[in-house]
């Protein structure tokens, strides 16, 4: 595997608190405590990963998977600030290295939405130390696991985390404040750069399997197909394409060095909540978190921004949680995210879809707009589906069910859906054309029968 013939890589994407169980330490609990999320539920054991991810890793590695992403627990490696738990790191050494044993390659998530509590207690993303912290855990990071990882995802989603914790409120600590959304945006930005440049400084020489596998290291970043909802209005077209710019484009020129190039400080309270532009390109891969297309709507209001963003219409095909199903906005993000001229992963695309009568469509049809994209010159270099588990859906809590395996939360039961089985024959045909990236060209046809 290397750069000029990279082996595409096909996997699944889990995050820590959404899958281990007993997070206590950090803000989701606590928020979760407070009853925040739907039906009162609270994460508690979760799926209980964290005592069945032998299992879990093998279930991946069955269906052909040859690699996994998922994230470490800030809170649960440094649970008091400065106190480092030897032990949680151990459990995510033995992690990497049952993903070795099984042939995943492991992507390393350092920041999967969770924070410390004494982190979020002093303002989380917001705090001027931030990305200092950030920073400090990085690199205690990269020592301990470092040898055995090569790819790494610094930060998962920046802007819905922003958009979550400071503007949309569905997240912890869930306040409106458009300055504190732009300084953590601003942090985010600076977290992730300090911790490219010091991974790259830093990491040990490479102690697994894979020691050609160069180094890289990238963000997961949320891309949503923003449409107008009324294509005759001309404010409408106007606002989907500030939408686009703000929530889909600031961030990828921001880490690429492009510069900033867009505000978005009429709708936004007169803060422009843009990361600063970075004066270089500080990363070395794009991920992208891809899932639905989204309608914008202009309704004026007293106070807060005149707009709304809404998602399926009655009838329309969608998921359990209401996303309009819309394969060609993956080929859209794509053309964007291929036009930095940086290799792409798809970091995350899946769906909730309780029955499973949906997923089996879902997933031939994204991957054949992944095998276009490829057709088309774009440097796409691997597919996680979004998730390995049913999991904890945030604050929508166990309802949605997002897993290419079902999860029983009294009994921790496992059962494969048919999902699984055709996602494992769409790896199995990819690897029966050789399995490169390039060969993707050729499921196109497959996924098209
Ligand atoms: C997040 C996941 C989440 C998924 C489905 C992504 O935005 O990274 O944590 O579960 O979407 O909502």
């Amino acid at each position: 595997m290397n750069h000029s013939n990279p082996t595409f890589l096909w996997g699944a994407a889990t995050s820590s608190h959404q899958i281990e169980g007993y997070n206590d330490k950090n803000d989701w609990w606590a928020w979760e405590a407070l009853g925040k999320i739907e039906r009162g539920e609270r994460s508690g054991s979760c799926t209980d990963h964290w005592h069945r991810f032998r299992e879990d890793l093998k279930r991946a590695a069955d269906l052909g998977m040859n690699s996994y992403r998922f994230s470490v627990e800030w809170s649960r490696l440094e649970p008091q600030e400065g106190q480092w738990d030897s032990e949680a790191f151990d459990w995510y050494f033995e992690l990497i290295q049952e993903c070795e044993r099984l042939g995943l390659v492991p992507m390393l998530t350092l920041h999967h939405f969770t924070l410390p509590l004494w982190m979020a207690e002093q303002g989380g993303f917001s705090w001027e130390r931030a990305p200092e912290l950030f920073g400090r855990f990085t690199r205690k990071v990269v020592e301990r696991l470092g040898a055995k990882v090569a790819l790494w995802c610094t930060i998962n989603e920046p802007m819905v985390l922003t958009a979550g914790c400071y503007l949309g409120q569905f997240m912890p600590p869930a306040i409106y404040s458009p300055e504190k959304a732009r300084m953590a945006c601003h942090h985010l930005l600076k977290s992730h750069v300090i911790a490219y440049d010091l991974i790259h400084r830093e990491i040990p020489k490479s102690e697994s399997r894979w020691k050609e596998i160069t180094p890289q290291v990238g963000i997961a970043h949320n891309m949503i197909d923003f449409v107008p909802d009324r294509t005759w209005s001309v404010i409408e077209r106007w606002l989907a394409e500030q939408l686009h710019q703000f929530y889909n484009i600031s961030w990828l020129d921001a880490i690429t060095g492009r510069g900033q190039r867009f505000g978005f400080p009429m709708l936004m309270a007169q803060a422009p909540i843009v990361p600063e532009a970075n004066e270089r390109v500080s990363v070395d891969y794009l991920g992208i978190n891809y899932y639905t297309r989204a309608r914008v709507q202009f309704t004026p209001k007293l106070n807060g921004p005149p707009i709304n963003v809404a998602f399926a219409r009655k009838g329309e095909a969608a998921s359990d949680v209401d996303w309009p199903i819309h394969p060609q906005g993956l080929q859209k993000v794509l053309k964007i995210a291929g036009s930095y001229e940086l290799p792409v992963y798809i970091t995350e695309n899946g769906i909730a879809d309780r029955d499973d009568d949906l997923r089996p469509r879902y997933i031939r049809e994204h991957l054949r707009e992944v095998a276009m994209a490829r057709q088309n010159g774009i440097d796409v270099r691997g597919y996680y589906y979004w998730s390995l588990l049913d999991n904890f859906e945030w604050v929508k809590g166990f309802d949605p069910r997002f897993g290419l395996f079902r999860v029983d939360y009294n009994t921790f039961e496992r059962t494969e859906t048919h999902s699984a089985r055709v996602y494992q024959e769409i790896i199995e045909k990819h690897k029966s054309f050789g399995g490169g990236a390039e060969d993707l060209v050729k499921l196109a046809s497959f996924l098209s029968e």
